[in-house]
């Protein structure tokens, strides 16, 4: 399976599904095309390294939004993925590559989806919120992405418990950690060998329970 991973920032994600790849966590997989809206995002800098063919491409090249937007689909047309993972990236994803690659596209978000998400909902914000609720526990949602911002049927999820202590970037980290880089390379596996099917807007994965996966 070919997949094409999105990015804005750092590249933990990216990082943690090169590294899944590579130890064979991973199976059936292997990264064409890293894209980034920004040129600075060291996520870049981690696909180079790894050999990984990459682009960055921002919406400020653009005379505006639609044209930014065609050459979007444009770029991941060209690298023709199996799947686009989402993997910390920040630009609003185009209706027409949501509509040309619909039921491929995967994202990560660091809380328990239908909690803490949606719009305004990303990065630190998501931790700072959780932490003023007081709630105790947080979490990640890997999930396919649709229309909407968040909405798309959940995949996996894995609970962090919050300490008294966290700071919002404390509880970053532990959430990256304990959750994301755990769950995100497992559902691209499971995605990679087709065990991964959805029906009424609900995902069924097969040995879900058999193999306790979560
Ligand atoms: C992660 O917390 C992810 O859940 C969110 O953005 C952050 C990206 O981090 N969508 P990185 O670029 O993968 O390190």
């Amino acid at each position: 399976m070919k997949i094409a991973v999105m990015v804005s920032g750092g590249g933990t994600n990216l990082q943690a599904i090169i590294d899944g790849i590579n130890s064979g966590l991973i199976t059936n997989t292997e990264i064409c095309l890293v894209y980034s809206n920004n040129p600075k995002a060291y996520a870049l800098e981690r696909a180079r390294l790894a050999g990984i063919p990459y682009v960055a491409k921002s919406p400020k090249e653009f005379e505006n939004r639609q044209d930014f937007n065609k050459a979007l689909l444009q770029i991941l047309k060209d690298a023709d993925p199996d799947l686009i993972v989402l993997a910390g990236c920040l630009v609003v994803i185009p209706s027409d590559v949501v509509k040309e690659f619909e039921g491929r596209i995967i994202n990560i978000h660091p809380s328990l989806i239908p909690s803490f998400c949606g719009t305004g909902y990303y990065g630190l914000k998501v931790h700072e919120k959780v932490l003023e609720r007081g709630v105790r526990v947080s979490g990640a949602t890997v999930h396919f992405v649709d229309e909407g911002t968040d909405t798309g049927p959940i995949i996996l999820q894995k609970p962090v418990m919050i300490r008294q202590d966290d700071t919002p970037e404390v509880l970053q980290k532990r959430i990256m950690e304990q959750a994301e880089w755990k769950i995100l390379p497992m559902a691209i596996d499971l995605i990679a060998n087709g065990r991964v099917s959805v029906r009424d807007n609900k995902v069924f994965i097969e040995g879900y329970e058999e193999e306790n996966i979560f």
